[in-house]
């Protein structure tokens, strides 16, 4: 059985097209949307607590806080503040759950500013930090879901369904770390 064609692109130049397929490809479905808008005023309300604890668990490890320091080497507050406040948008946007043409630019935006622009003394975020940063996400949503959820399964559809799209942004994320997909051809 030969399996159908498909036409390599490169995922800057067609960014809405890398998302759709992404999306397909881990099953982000009607459903899922429809979780995920449901949840979206738990999340909301928890936004600044939410974005606050993910900062401080980055300050307490030195991998992850060179990154927030100032030039005395203790916190820089001024960027931590805006740092929460691009954390909030990124959580409000990801809460529509819209994978817009738009949206898709913004967060390829956002991976860069990362993987390309150094910060502190920490210079470049490592990718690997991006990764776990998202897990620590993923975690908090769950825990948020089971205590505030009397529902277990409505919990476990919304944890299912956030975990699909922060990945799906994942990928968008790590763009500009991995560039483009490279094929693998047969010589
Ligand atoms: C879930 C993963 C992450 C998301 C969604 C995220 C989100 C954002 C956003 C929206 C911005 C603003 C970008 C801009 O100004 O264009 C930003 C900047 C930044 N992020 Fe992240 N971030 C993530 C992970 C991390 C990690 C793991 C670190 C380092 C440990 C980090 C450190 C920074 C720094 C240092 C800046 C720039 C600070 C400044 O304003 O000078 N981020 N992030």
């Amino acid at each position: 059985m030969t399996s159908p064609s498909y036409e390599p692109f490169l995922p800057g130049a067609d960014l809405p097209r890398f998302a759709r397929e992404l999306t397909e490809f881990v099953d982000l479905n009607e459903g899922d949307v429809a979780a995920i808008r449901r949840t979206a005023p738990l999340v909301l309300a928890q936004e600044t607590a939410f974005t606050a604890a993910l900062y401080e668990h980055f300050l307490k490890f030195p991998l992850a806080a060179r990154f927030f320091l100032g030039e005395d080497g203790t916190p820089d507050m001024a960027r931590l503040e805006r740092r929460r406040h691009s954390l909030g948008r990124w959580l409000r946007e990801t809460a529509e759950a819209a994978l817009t043409h738009d949206f898709g630019y913004y967060l390829l935006s956002v991976g860069l500013a990362h993987s390309h622009r150094a910060h502190g003394p920490g210079g470049i975020v490592p990718a690997h930090l991006m990764v776990g940063a998202m897990s620590l996400a993923q975690t908090a949503l769950a825990q948020l879901f089971t205590s505030k959820l009397d529902d277990a399964r409505e919990a476990l559809a919304a944890s299912m369904a956030w975990n699909k799209l922060l990945l799906v942004h994942l990928n968008v994320l790590l763009l500009g770390y991995l560039g483009p997909p490279r094929e693998r051809r047969p010589a």
